[in-house]
């Protein structure tokens, strides 16, 4: 409800701060989505920008917000410390718009944004018995260039923690009160806990990663293949999972997910993985068992569960002659399914002790046609193998890059 408009100012107080209150609650649930979002791709606190530019602009324009005095510029400045860049957001008619690019806000510049015990800084110069010019000096001068105008005044909220920065509001018709000061902290304290869970996740993600592919690594010790296998492998599986209809998201997990298909060969003994020709039958059986030893290494753990059925499965063929465990068709996870044609092209392109690389051009004609070892029709998912056909060029491109472990 919006407030009377003969509301006393106490009245008028209080409807505010429930208003800055609800904003930050519809921050934090927006987030929710936007934290998944951002996890997935590169996350950057940066991102949460627009978060906060949106419980601004409601603030500002929305119906509740009758008697909110809103100021006529944002500043909203990043870290990490000891760099800060500064965006500069004017209110135009449809709410805020960035004006500037980031700006770079020198750390002695950085000062102007205080900071209180409370971590805000509200300034009015004639509290401060500061004259005009004097008080211009205290900002960067590139803010002042974009702003066009001097500073009458301003509330900054100086927000710590893995992302430091601050949250600046600058103009405010008249004078900038503590009650508005209050209703920036509402936001900024919320924007900091996001910065500092975006970041957290950013690294929990990276770590996350790393071991994906030090693990992937630590399990062609005794393989014959190299970590080039692996990073091929994974590149041509986003591919072409992309090209089959999954979202970038899925074809990004898959192709991760790929790094790990032959993490099973960690209990297969080294013998049996470099024997220079055909395997015996026993031989052949204790290969096979890498699906299920890859199950097993990879566990239940929900993250990893992609990853879990592409190392069960990725020998399965389309007719059900595969193994371990004969599944045929879509019975096959579809990323089992794309990274067996991956897997499959890239041993062909591979040397092995028993044979010769092949060319390009010579494996596709072997997933095409077959060669007796590989039975296009029998082994692969047509529709992929159909999807293989028009991007097979990426795959050569892919396969001729260097591609060296970091
Ligand atoms: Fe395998
Ligand atoms: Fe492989």
């Amino acid at each position: 409800m919006p407030p009377p408009s003969s509301a006393t100012a106490p009245q008028r107080g209080r409807d505010l701060c429930h208003l800055a209150f609800r904003q930050t609650l519809d921050l934090l649930r927006v987030t929710d989505g936007a934290l998944e979002e951002l996890c997935t791709e590169c996350p950057q606190p940066r991102g949460l920008d627009t978060l906060v530019i949106r419980a601004l602009n409601e603030m500002a324009l929305g119906e509740r917000a009758e008697g909110t005095r809103a100021p006529s510029h944002v500043f909203l400045i990043h870290g990490p410390a000891p760099t800060y860049t500064g965006i500069l957001y004017h209110l135009e008619k449809s709410g805020y718009q960035a004006v500037t690019g980031a700006l770079p806000v020198p750390v002695e510049a950085f000062v102007f944004t205080g900071a209180g015990n409370d971590g805000v800084t509200l300034s009015n110069p004639e509290d401060e018995g500061v004259s005009g010019n004097e008080y211009q000096r205290r900002f960067p001068p590139q803010l002042l260039r974009a702003l066009g105008s001097e500073v009458h005044n301003y509330i900054a909220y100086r927000i710590a923690g893995d992302w430091a920065g601050a949250l600046v509001a600058l103009n405010y018709p008249g004078r900038a009160t503590r009650y508005e000061a209050q209703v920036l902290s509402a936001l900024a304290i919320t924007l900091g806990s996001l910065w500092t869970l975006t970041a957290r996740i950013s690294q929990v993600e990276e770590s996350f990663l790393y071991l994906v592919g030090a693990l992937a690594r630590a399990s062609e010790v005794n393989d014959e293949v190299t970590g080039d296998h692996i990073v091929r492998v994974s590149r041509c599986a986003e591919l072409l999972a992309r090209k089959v209809g999954c979202s970038p998201e899925q074809a990004r997990v898959i192709g991760y997910s790929a790094e790990l298909h032959d993490v099973g060969k960690l209990h297969t003994p080294g013998h049996i993985l470099r024997k220079p020709g055909p395997l015996t039958a026993p031989e052949e059986e204790v290969m096979r068992q890498h699906t299920v030893q890859g199950e097993r290494i990879i566990g239940t753990s929900p993250r990893l569960q992609v990853a879990r059925r592409i190392a069960g499965k990725h020998h399965e063929n389309w007719d059900g002659s595969g193994y371990p465990r004969g599944l045929a068709g879509t019975e096959i996870p579809l990323e089992a399914r794309v990274v067996k044609v991956v897997d499959v092209y890239d041993a062909l392109r591979s040397q092995r002790p028993y044979k010769p690389p092949l060319s390009h051009e010579e494996a596709c004609q072997v997933m095409q046609r077959g060669d007796g070892r590989t039975d296009p029709a029998k082994h692969f998912d047509p529709d992929i193998l159909a999807a293989f056909r028009e991007i097979h060029e990426e795959f050569r491109r892919i396969h001729v890059e260097i591609l060296p472990w970091p």
